[in-house]
């Protein structure tokens, strides 16, 4: 792509469709942020304001008619992922779009499909590979430092309480999906292979209100999985632990380990005189501890689209990703181990 600057329209102006918007508005060098598509007049509103972008869509595909957006960040409940990334793609637009890639391997096969044919990128959000110290420990892992891989350990606990919404498991595919989502990526990531065999447990054990209605849901899971290259997986995620944003990953090797990682949110431990244990902060949420992961994820994407190189983290990474997710699911309800 030959233009100066690449033009940029957020869909969906939430939580995280907020991280990219900041990104793509100020930080990422050669992206021009020109437009948020949003139904929801407050969320619009707000971004717009925040981010001083004047062109506001209260359906996205009005922004298709302007030829000064190039791509679209797709950062909607992931339900809608599909329609939207396909709509995209069928109007000749680049999408960066939000894990989990879809709710289903057939909706992904789609997405894929759709944008192969119509020759755009697709990326898909696992921020943590563009994260420094996941990215060091890669190094690490494939300079040979702690021989081969036996296992991957990987943990995501998130502090807030479910979205209603996420109580209905074939409506969100449940903390699987919201929440281990990066976990699943990470495990394919440092083992170098696919899953091949799952088995996990789930339990509601902090949402009480849930029960009646939705006694399927989870808000703690563990997975115990094996990979076709004979390597082994833990996974284990929570929500609502109050505590902090917790998200660590241990590689073992056949001669050593990597911890990757941390729960501390700064370096300084205080110690006083009534305090005698010491003190620090906790990690409080996952903007504050992958912001910059965010930006290179951004910065990564803009990039392919000026070199027509492919995407960092593809469809395939989602895909596989969504078929753990429904492996997983499947295991909990079923009460056995499911082969992929
Ligand atoms: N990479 C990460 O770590 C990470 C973190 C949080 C969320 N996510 C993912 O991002 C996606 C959004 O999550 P969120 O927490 O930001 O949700 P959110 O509820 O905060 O925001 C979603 C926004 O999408 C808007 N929306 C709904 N339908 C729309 C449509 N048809 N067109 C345009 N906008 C629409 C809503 O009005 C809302 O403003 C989910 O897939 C989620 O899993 C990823």
């Amino acid at each position: 792509m030959s233009k100066n600057r690449i033009g940029i329209c957020l869909i969906g102006a939430g939580r995280a469709g907020m991280i990219h918007a900041i990104n793509f508005r100020k930080n990422v060098p050669g992206a021009h942020l020109v437009a948020i598509a949003d139904p929801a007049r407050e969320a619009r509103e707000a971004a717009s304001a925040r981010l001083d972008v004047d062109i506001c869509y209260s359906d996205y595909r009005e922004a298709f008619e302007n030829k000064d957006i190039d791509a679209f960040v797709v950062v909607v409940p992931t339900g809608l992922h599909r329609r939207i990334v396909t709509d995209c793609a069928e109007a000749g637009k680049h999408i960066l779009c939000e894990k989990p890639m879809a709710m289903t391997e057939e909706e992904c096969l789609d997405m894929i499909a759709v944008t192969e044919k119509n020759k755009v990128k697709l990326q898909i959000g696992f921020m943590r590979r563009f994260d420094a110290g996941f990215r060091r420990a890669k190094e690490i892992v494939d300079s040979g430092a702690i021989g081969d891989v036996v296992m991957v350990r990987s943990n995501t606990r998130g502090p807030s309480i479910p979205q209603p919404w996420m109580y209905d498991i074939s409506k969100s595919n449940g903390p699987l999906a919201e929440v281990n989502s990066h976990d699943i990526d990470t495990l394919r990531w440092f083992t170098g292979s696919e899953f091949k065999t799952v088995y996990a447990v789930g339990g509601n054990y902090r949402s009480p209100d849930a029960k009646a209605d939705w006694p399927d849901f989870y808000d703690n899971v563990i997975v115990s999985a094996t990979f076709e290259n004979g390597c082994q997986g833990i996974i284990d995620g929570a929500q609502g632990v109050r505590y902090a944003y917790d998200a660590r990953t241990e590689v073992l090797g056949t001669t050593g380990c990597v911890y990757i990682g941390r729960l501390q949110e700064e370096s300084v431990v205080t110690c006083t005189a009534e305090k005698q244990s010491g003190s620090y902060d906790l990690v409080k949420s996952w903007r504050q501890l992958f912001e910059p992961a965010y930006l290179l994820e951004d910065i990564s994407f803009l990039n392919s689209i000026a070199g027509d190189t492919v995407p960092e983290v593809t469809g395939h990474d989602g895909l596989m990703a969504v078929k753990v997710v429904n492996a997983g699911n499947t295991s909990i309800r079923e009460k056995r181990i499911v082969t992929l």
